[in-house]
């Protein structure tokens, strides 16, 4: 199997450390770059990772770079056809996305010069939280086109959607589809008429208050597991939608995902990042995706893009 490509994972906390591993399983990048502000952490993480490699049979490499907000380390960056930024702080029990917007903003514009400056090419997949407004200013911050910056929430919030339908109807999660759009937050938008178990449709197999029920978990997935955890939030499931959207990019597999991305015109909404379904490929998001929704569902969206608009409004001066 041939490799190629260079995708680099800023931030090796729990999320940016398992993103850069499945990464690496892949077995499809040449290099994996792993960036930290904690001297040593990503170097030691690489290490341990690239240890792993005749056990997991995968020839990737993995770099670890200790970077710092004055741009020293980012050199081991330079020219990365993805790159994947979770820098920022997580939640705490009891917080919400959006009180992380003041110490995560000015991290993650600090980085995202720095991207800008070493991977002028690149493709920017933006996981901090909050994360439609970290995808804004990321956009704002790197002067990149829309469709080279993009979001991951939509295939988490859908995968953590899917696995409450399959748990539920006690079915396999392979005879499962949903799908959610919107904010990933408080104007989440799960979408029941696109979703099927085994091919029917979800209204067919629960009644309305089973799915409002399994919606509300979905809309409080990140919450439940941060309450859980009690530090940190999760990690497992918004690796795997990550490392899928960069392995899209980098493969320029033009899979439609719902992702984060700049919506300008579709659904009659305009200039704003929004959870929706998009091609991803080598330039990033190539094209919005426009699917049938319910006058309700279209309602909410429309509902969650003024509300990311006016917080994405103020980004710019965070
Ligand atoms: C979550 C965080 C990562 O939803 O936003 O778990």
């Amino acid at each position: 199997m041939s490799r190629s490509g260079k995708v680099t994972v800023v931030g090796a906390g729990f999320y940016g450390s398992t993103t850069a591993l499945r990464l690496a399983e892949y077995n499809i990048f040449e290099t994996v770059v792993l960036t930290d502000i904690v001297e040593g952490k990503s170097e030691g993480l690489a290490l341990d990772i690239n240890q792993s490699r005749s056990i997991e049979n995968f020839e990737t490499k993995v770099i670890g770079a200790t970077t710092n907000a004055q741009g020293d380390g980012y050199e081991k960056t330079a020219n990365s056809d993805v790159v994947v930024i979770t820098a920022g702080l997580p939640r705490k029990p009891g917080m919400s996305r959006m009180d992380l917007i003041g110490i995560n903003a000015g991290i993650v514009r600090g980085v995202a010069e720095n991207i800008a400056k070493h991977s002028p090419n690149s493709v920017i997949i933006v996981v901090s939280n909050p994360l439609d407004e970290m995808t804004a200013l990321t956009q704002l911050a790197t002067k990149f086109s829309y469709n080279k910056v993009i979001g991951q929430a939509g295939m988490l919030d859908t995968a953590r959607f899917t696995n409450f339908v399959a748990e539920k109807c006690g079915v396999e999660i392979a005879s499962v589809k949903t799908l959610t759009l919107g904010s990933h937050g408080e104007t989440m938008v799960p979408v029941p008429s696109r979703c099927t178990v085994n091919g029917k449709a979800l209204s067919e197999v629960l009644s309305a208050v089973e799915i409002a029920d399994l919606v509300d978990k979905t809309r409080n997935g990140g919450a439940e597991i941060v309450a859980l955890l009690k530090t940190g939030s999760a990690y497992y499931a918004p690796s795997a939608a990550a490392a899928r959207m960069a392995r899209a990019v980098i493969t320029d597999s033009n899979e439609v995902m719902p992702v984060c991305a700049w919506v300008n015109g579709e659904y009659g909404i305009n200039g704003v990042y929004l959870g929706v379904e998009a091609q991803i490929g080598k330039n990033g998001a190539n094209k919005v995706v426009e699917t049938k929704l319910t006058a309700d569902e279209l309602a909410s969206l429309k509902v969650a893009a003024e509300a990311v608009r006016t917080k994405q409004a103020d980004v710019k001066d965070l």
